[in-house]
């Protein structure tokens, strides 16, 4: 494995914050500003190389080792359970995974439950631990639609300020986590570049301290 340290960050407005965390930690990347429709960036003097990838992908990159480290939320984490080490909470991306539907939706009990969802494995882990059936129908996003036209009773889904739901006459019936942006780092990395990685954890771990202080 080289020296190079790379990162897999969500593409999009997260991973954009993620970044900026890093760079103030002190593993910028000159490059990665530049407006372009390059994925990957590399830093040589810092040996760092940033790529970006869809958020739902992050952890595959790190789990099979074509990036070291990477920055994925943890509705993602609990749905793939990937063989990763999570390393540092960035408190980034703070929402919710949750049962929501309209009220009362769940009170039928005795009929298989029909839930739409991105995350059928949530759903499945969390209506298992309460000993109720349910059918899993897997979407891919717009999930509030399902109970509003029938296909589904409920839709484990999550919930960042409560307006898609407020705006389509739903509401939370049941929490089941708390979700947010989470360092990652593939298994053999974290043995082989262990100086670096934990150098990353502690000066991210630093720089989130100092922001929190400022916003005291
Ligand atoms: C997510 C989630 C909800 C919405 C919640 O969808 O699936 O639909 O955000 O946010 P709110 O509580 O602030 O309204 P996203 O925007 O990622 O798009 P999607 O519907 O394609 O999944």
């Amino acid at each position: 494995m080289s020296d190079i340290l790379s990162v897999a960050l969500p593409k999009g407005r997260l991973g954009e914050r993620a970044y900026s965390i890093f760079e103030r930690a002190g593993f910028g990347c000159a490059e990665i500003h530049e407006n372009s429709r390059k994925l990957i960036f590399d830093d040589e003097i810092r040996g760092i190389r940033y790529f970006w990838a869809k958020p739902s992908d992050v952890a595959s990159y790190v789990e099979y080792g074509a990036a070291d480290v990477g920055v994925a939320g943890l509705d993602v984490l609990l749905e793939q359970k990937p063989e990763v080490f999570e390393l540092l909470d960035l408190h980034l991306g703070q929402c919710a995974m949750a049962v929501a539907g309209r009220a009362r939706a769940l009170d039928s009990r005795g009929e298989t439950l029909k839930v739409a969802t991105k995350f059928p494995n949530v759903a499945l882990r969390h209506f298992s631990e309460q000993g109720r059936e349910i059918e899993v129908i897997k979407l891919h996003g717009s999930i509030e639609l399902a109970p509003l036209v029938g296909l589904s009773d409920v839709i484990v889904d999550i919930v960042e300020t409560g307006k898609t739901l407020r705006e389509n006459g739903l509401e939370v019936l049941e929490t089941i986590f708390d979700i947010s942006s989470r360092l990652i780092v593939n298994k053999a990395a974290f043995r082989f570049k262990n100086e670096r990685v934990l150098e990353l954890c502690r000066k991210l771990e630093m720089e989130l301290a100092r922001e929190e202080k400022i916003d005291d």
